[in-house]
Formats: structure tokens, C-alpha cells, sequence
């Protein structure tokens, strides 16, 4: 079953049909949209709840969960202002819907302001899985993350994150406590076969 109740973000809301499997917030890259990754979310966390959020800002009519100066290139300042209200989001949704402490998976632009919410709002999130993220903030505030779980997974061959600037990520990550995980497979910006199976390994294990 899925069910839109009326709250700060459109999206999708799958209710758990397992007790005590963790809540997923699955964030869309550019283009997507509320519906996207919830096939992705029912095969890597079978019996959870999934709650889908659709990005607020359109570039050329694309969804993005902040805006962009170019490829590669962000508008620091609204990713700021987008994060915390994806973080407020959570909380609405959280007592709407009776969740507990959510799991971002995000993809891409997904990841990326899933890695933000991390760094500005790190309550509002139990763990994240970040899927060809980059570094959002150039200068991020202090914050501790100390033992927060945090899967990053690479890819090799990605044109639009480059493997310094995810390495990055992992380092920033890691310096402010976070247990991260980092691993760069065999392919590009697209998610393949591998980042399912391991996503899905890191979700059994929280
Ligand atoms: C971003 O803009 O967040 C990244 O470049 C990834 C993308 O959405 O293409």
C-alpha cells in the first residue's frame, strides 16, 4: 500500500510490513522523482518502511533536492536552506506516519543532500547510504557524527563524481566520528547489480 498524506514535500509513504526493520528515506537524483527508487528500496530493505520525498527545485523542469550553478558546481547557500527543510520534512513525516529514526538512501543529487542533512541536521537521520555522492558543503560547520553508520559507494568509471572528491566526502565524514564505509566498484554514474547486493548486506547489518 502506499499513501500520500499532505506534508512539507510531496511523496510516497510505504508503510513497514516487518516490525524492526529500519525506515528508509530514499532520495531521487536529478530528474526523478517520488516514485523512483522505491522498487530500489523494496529490494534492499524487504519488509521496511519506505518514505519518498520529491525534490523542490526544478532545473529545466528536472526535480533536484537543491539548486546547482553547474555540473558539479553548487549553490552552497541553498543547499543549506534545502537541507534543513528536508530535515524538517523528516520530522513531520516521522510523527505523521510513526516512524523511528529514518535511513537516507540517497542516489546522486539524492546522496548529495543526504550527506548534507548529515553534516547540518545530524538527528534527523540514523544512518545514510550514499550512492555516487560528492562533497556538498565546501566548508561544512563542525558536527558529530560519532558512530552514525555511513555507506559511500563509488563508481570507477563515474564522468560527474570525481574518485578524489568522494574520497573527500569519506574522509570529512569519517574525521566528524561517522562509522563510513567506502567503496568504489567497477562502473559509472548509473547504479549497477552490485550496489544493490551491497546496500542491501550494509542495511541487514545495522
Ligand atoms: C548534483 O548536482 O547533485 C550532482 O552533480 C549529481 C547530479 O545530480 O548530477
Amino acid at each position: 500500500m502506499t499513501t500520500t498524506t499532505d506534508l512539507s514535500f510531496i511523496h510516497r509513504f510505504e508503510p513497514a510490513t516487518e516490525p524492526g526493520r529500519p525506515p528508509l528515506l530514499l532520495l531521487h537524483g536529478t530528474g526523478g522523482d517520488e516514485t523512483d527508487l522505491l522498487p530500489l528500496g523494496r529490494m534492499i530493505a524487504p519488509g521496511s518502511a519506505l518514505l519518498s520525498p520529491r525534490g523542490q527545485v526544478l532545473e529545466n523542469g528536472a526535480p533536484r533536492f537543491f539548486r546547482r550553478l553547474r555540473e558539479g558546481v553548487f549553490d552552497e547557500a541553498d543547499v543549506v536552506r534545502r537541507a534543513h527543510e528536508l530535515a524538517d520534512f523528516v520530522t513531520e513525516a516521522r510523527a505523521a506516519y510513526g516512524l523511528a529514526a529514518l535511513v537516507a538512501v540517497g542516489f546522486s543529487n539524492g546522496a548529495n543532500i543526504a550527506a548534507a542533512v548529515l553534516q547540518l541536521r545530524p538527528e534527523a537521520l540514523a544512518g545514510a547510504a550514499l550512492l555516487r555522492a560528492m562533497v556538498p558543503l565546501a566548508e561544512p560547520p563542525p558536527v558529530d557524527l560519532t558512530g552514525k553508520p555511513v555507506l559511500i559507494l563509488s563508481g570507477a568509471m563515474d564522468p560527474i563524481v570525481p574518485a578524489d572528491n568522494a574520497a573527500r566526502l569519506a574522509a570529512i565524514l569519517m574525521q566528524a566520528g561517522a562509522a563510513v564505509m567506502h567503496q568504489t566498484l567497477p562502473t559509472g554514474h548509473g547504479l549497477s547489480q552490485a550496489d544493490v547486493t551491497l546496500t542491501k548486506t550494509w542495511i541487514d547489518q545495522l
